[in-house]
This record gives C-alpha cells, structure tokens and sequence, in this order.
C-alpha cells in the first residue's frame, strides 16, 4: 500500500504529488485531503460562508470565446443590459436584504463604457455605503481599472481560464492571450484591487498537467478570490458535445488550492452546483466559503446563460436566505452578510 502521510502537511505540494492527488482512486487519501482543506479554512474563517450579491447586468459581449454561451457569434439568445436604475435598484434591494459585498458582472458590453462604469460604482457607493464592490467585467485598460478603483470599486474578478498557453488558444480566437490575461491580473493586484482569479476544470484541451499549471500560476500570482468550475457545455458553442468537467476532480482542486491558500475567498461555484445536485454543499465541504447568490431581476436571470442549464434560482427574498442559513447550519457553517475581506495581513497567511 502506498502512503499518504504527505498529505496532511505538506505546505506546497510538488508536481509529482499534484499529480498523484488528481489521479489516485484511493478514497481514504482523498478523504484526508478534503479534511485538511477544511480545517485549514476553519483556521481563518472559523464556519463562515460569505454571501455576495451577484448583479448579472449585461449579456451582450464583444468577446468570442470558444466556450461560453454569452460569445458574440451566438445568434440564438436573447440579449439583455440591464439600465442605470435597474442596476442600482437590484444592488439597493441586495443592500436592504444585508449584503455587504456587491458583484458587477457582465459580458465585455461596449455600451458600459468606462464612464458609465464609473457613474455606477459611484452610485452604488453612494447608495450602499460600506459594501464592497467587486468587478467582473473582463480586461479594461489599466487607467481604467484604476480609475474604477478611485471611484471605489474594491475587487475584480478575472478568471485566467487555463494557464496552459496551448489550451489558452484553443479556448479562444486569437485576439486574447494567456500572456495578456496573466499581465492584465498583475497589474489588477498592483492598483491594489483584491484579485480573483480562476479556470474551468475539465475544459476543452485541459488534462492534468494544464491544471497542474494552473496551480502553479495562482501560487505564483497569490490572488485573494479563486473561482473555479467543472466545464459545462453550451449548445450553440463548437464545444457543444465536449463533456462536462468531472466534479470529483473540480472538487479535488478545490481542496488543493485551499490547502495551499489559506486565506483565499473561494467561491462554491453555480457551475459546480449546475453540474452536481448538492455541488453548492460539496464546494463547502472541500474548503469553499463564498456563496454568491443571482440578485439580477428573473429576465436578466435567465438570459445569463453561459453554458446549459445554468441553475438560475435567485435568493432574492428573506425566505430564500433563510432557508439557505438552516440549511447549511445543518452541516455546521453559517451564512456571514459581512464585506468578508481577504485576511491577508494575519500572520496564519501567507
Ligand atoms: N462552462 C463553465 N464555466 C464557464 N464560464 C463561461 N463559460 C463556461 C462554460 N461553458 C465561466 C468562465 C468565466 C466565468 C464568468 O464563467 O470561467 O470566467
């Protein structure tokens, strides 16, 4: 029998054992990789789950990845931007329910220009005073993410989709690169922005060692938010008939990289969730601790579909966040409405 004992104190794990974590079918090592996951979370957050406000507010995007449902070739959805006042509204509704934490996200929409970005951070901050903001609007120029951040923007979120270059490539045409992305996530952490980061498991031209590489770029680039989800197909993508990502493996990744980041805000993803009926429990159990709930109206809601069945249930309502709060008290975590900022500066963290 092999041993596992490296497992539980192993501070960065080497390539061989990456590997082995993402191949082994021994089910007690995997077991003690996900308690150690926890408990290295449970260190920091004690059993807080984070709630955000996700404000789905565009679907339109000047974007063509290869991917995604919301690409600029689809012709068989219906587009969507939410207005200035849909948008406020939404995140004032979210403010009154206690959110604390305020997503912006949306396709790369040319209509949001970079002024009307700014008029609704500052809206939002007039309005919701002590909420943190996040962005996810993909790559803008750096003068305009640092003036977004002047204007009181606290976050942004920009998932590197896979640091395999050659995957990269085969995930989008060619007017994006991995090299641009990684530059694009630096820059975002040295204007001070809490940086997210993240990829799909299991995504077309992914395999082990591509995800093997995205460990490594997050160790490299030390984000504050780490997203990731099983690849899930759309229908009218050339990657309509590739298979969903494994949960099992999302789930594992998720440990590792819990594991090796301890202080990072990591989301149970609704692609996990979509892709597995208890996924937004199992993400918990494997070391997540963000929950971020649609706040979007239900058409915008159901618009946003990047990929097949997107589970689109909002929690819109005080019924809806209680029963979400019993539910997971019931495997001993509690939601927080708190801003939940990254806890860097403790010394636990590195
Ligand atoms: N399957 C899973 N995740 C996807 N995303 C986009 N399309 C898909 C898909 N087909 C993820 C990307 C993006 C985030 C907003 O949604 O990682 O960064």
């Amino acid at each position: 029998m092999q041993s596992f004992d490296w497992i539980k104190d192993t501070p960065h794990f080497s390539d061989e054992q990456l590997e082995e974590l993402l191949s082994t079918e021994d089910k007690t090592a995997i077991e003690t990789l996900r308690k150690r996951a926890v408990s290295t979370v449970f260190k920091i957050y004690k059993n807080s789950i984070y709630v955000r406000g996700l404000i789905e507010f565009s679907n339109y995007c000047k974007q063509g990845c290869y991917y995604c449902g919301i690409n600029r070739m689809n012709q068989d959805i219906k587009r969507f931007r939410l207005t200035y006042e849909q948008i406020l509204s939404t995140a004032v509704h979210g403010y009154e329910l206690g959110f604390r934490t305020l997503v912006l996200q949306g396709g790369e929409d040319p209509h949001f220009t970079d002024e009307f970005i700014i008029k609704i951070i500052r809206g939002l901050k007039e309005n919701c005073p002590d909420a943190a903001i996040t962005l996810s609007i993909g790559i803008r120029s750096f003068e305009a993410c640092q003036s977004f951040k002047e204007a009181g923007a606290n976050r942004f979120l920009l998932r590197h989709e896979s640091a395999d270059e050659e995957c990269f490539e085969k995930l989008h045409p060619n007017n994006q690169s991995f090299v641009t992305r990684k530059a694009a996530l630096f820059k975002l952490k040295e204007l001070g922005y809490q940086t997210g980061t993240g990829f799909m498991v299991g995504a077309p031209g992914s395999s082990i060692s591509t995800h093997i590489k995205d460990i490594k770029l997050i160790r490299e680039l030390k984000p504050e938010m780490i997203g990731i989800g099983p690849f899930i197909p759309h229908h009218s993508t050339v990657f309509k008939d590739h298979p969903t990502g494994s949960i099992e493996m999302t789930l594992r990744l998720l440990a590792i990289l819990r594991i090796e980041n301890p202080c990072a805000l990591i989301p149970s993803t609704t692609a996990l969730n979509t892709a597995c009926k208890d996924g937004r429990i199992q993400g918990i159990l494997h070391g997540a601790n963000v929950l971020m709930p649609n706040l979007s109206p239900p058409h915008a809601r159901e618009s946003y579909n990047l990929y097949d069945n997107k589970v689109s249930s909002g929690l819109e309502s005080d019924a809806h966040l209680r029963e979400l709060g019993n539910y997971l008290n019931k495997y001993g975590y509690r939601l927080d409405f708190s801003r939940g900022d990254y806890r860097g500066s403790s010394a636990t963290c590195i």
